[in-house]
């Protein structure tokens, strides 16, 4: 597979899968598409647009006539990011959610199957289970019970793969994973918000009772593990990835206050998420057993280094914060579509 289809391109995983991509396979040639929304920076992959195995198309993934030359052109493998991701944006207002999340999904399917991709590999996420409560984890086999409108989105979009793979026998697979952190995360996700914010000498604020629980992994063992299933997956599976790092809100908080010299009071404890999930936590034993992968960042060394990369980027994310990353590729390409080194 040296073809490879790369959909949310420039958002903090996509952007992340990208550079480990061109780092870790010298033969692979990349096309990333976005959309640019809010959550799309194109300044995420400003390293890589100078790498000429690397094409970045601006391009919706519902827009089946957009998309179709892009797949026409030899594509052998699709990784697709591309979502609408903050669970509490998904609150506000779910219709985005649906829109991108399954009925962008069906387009590429569709496609991949028109064009005849040879793997097809859909980016989901642990909160398809729903909420744990006090012990166990998920496996593949916990069934599905999801409670954000973000969440069911994603559910929705896994049920589209799996049928699509039942139905017509494409080569798909689902990964599932859990609360990621690490370098070009959107600073409205609870690591970057709060690391900024107190950059910012702003108070953070954390919801509810702060005890909720989630279960972290660098993006880098992420990636790698998409990687990974992407390369030696079996057609059709669905295989968990986590950090086994379960940590509850508070010591997040916590532990960032200490990072960035900040006292207990810098913490303001909000009016909860609505339908807020208590606890996350992925078993990965398949992952591990049938493909020899596990996480390798140990959560504090991951936590320094995240914040030393805030401390050192502070242009990439307050571009961000005053609405400035919008205007740069507006400014250099239009509000239309932006092919960034065309072939
Ligand atoms: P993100 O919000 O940072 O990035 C999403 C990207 O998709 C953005 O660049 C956005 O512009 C693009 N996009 C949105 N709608 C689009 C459309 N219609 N067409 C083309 N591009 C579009 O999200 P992320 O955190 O990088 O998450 C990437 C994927 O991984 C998502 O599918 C998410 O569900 C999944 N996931 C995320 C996490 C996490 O902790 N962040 C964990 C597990 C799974
Ligand atoms: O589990 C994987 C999921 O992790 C991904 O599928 C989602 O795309 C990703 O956004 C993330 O969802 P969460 O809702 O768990 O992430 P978020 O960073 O929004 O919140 C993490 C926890 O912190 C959650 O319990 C809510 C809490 N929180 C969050 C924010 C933004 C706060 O207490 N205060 C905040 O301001």
């Amino acid at each position: 597979m040296s073809r490879i289809l790369v959909t949310g391109a420039a958002g903090f995983i996509g952007s992340n899968f990208v550079r480990h991509l061109l780092r870790a396979r010298s033969g692979a040639q990349i096309v990333g598409v976005d959309k640019l929304t809010y959550a799309g920076n194109l300044e995420s992959l400003a390293d890589c647009t100078e790498d000429a195995r690397f094409r970045f198309v601006r391009c919706d993934i519902c827009d089946a006539d957009a998309m179709a030359p892009i797949l026409g052109d030899g594509i052998e493998a699709i990784v697709n990011f591309a979502a609408e991701s903050h669970v509490d944006r998904s609150i506000l207002g779910a219709q985005e959610f649906v829109r991108t999340n399954v009925i962008g999904v069906q387009v590429l399917l569709d496609l991949a199957r028109a064009h005849e991709v040879n793997r097809f590999l859909q980016v989901s996420t642990d909160e398809v289970y729903g909420s744990l409560g006090p012990s166990g984890k998920f496996t593949e086999s916990t069934p599905v019970a999801p409670n954000s409108p973000y969440s069911a989105s994603k559910t929705a979009a896994d049920h589209l793969v799996h049928a699509y793979h039942h139905t017509f026998g494409m080569a798909t697979l689902i990964t599932r994973c859990s609360n990621n952190y690490g370098p070009y995360q959107f600073p409205e996700k609870l690591i970057p918000l709060f690391i900024t914010n107190l950059l910012e000498k702003n108070k953070v604020p954390l919801y509810g009772d702060g005890m909720n629980v989630r279960d972290w992994i660098h993006v880098q063992d992420h990636c790698e593990a998409i990687l990974t299933v992407l390369e030696r997956g079996t057609p059709g599976q669905v295989y968990n990835i986590g950090g086994e790092c379960e940590i509850p809100n508070i010591e997040i908080a916590r532990r960032l206050l200490g990072h960035l010299d900040c006292d207990e009071d810098m913490i303001e404890y909000v009016t909860d998420r609505p339908g807020h999930d208590r606890r996350y936590a992925v078993d990965i034993s398949k992952i591990t057993k049938e493909l020899g992968w596990r996480p390798r960042m140990n959560f504090d060394d991951g936590l320094a280094e995240t914040v030393a990369w805030y401390l050192a980027n502070r242009k990439w994310w307050q571009r961000i914060k005053t609405g400035e990353y919008q205007e740069y590729y507006e400014k250099q390409y239009g509000r239309g579509g932006v092919t960034v080194k065309p072939e």
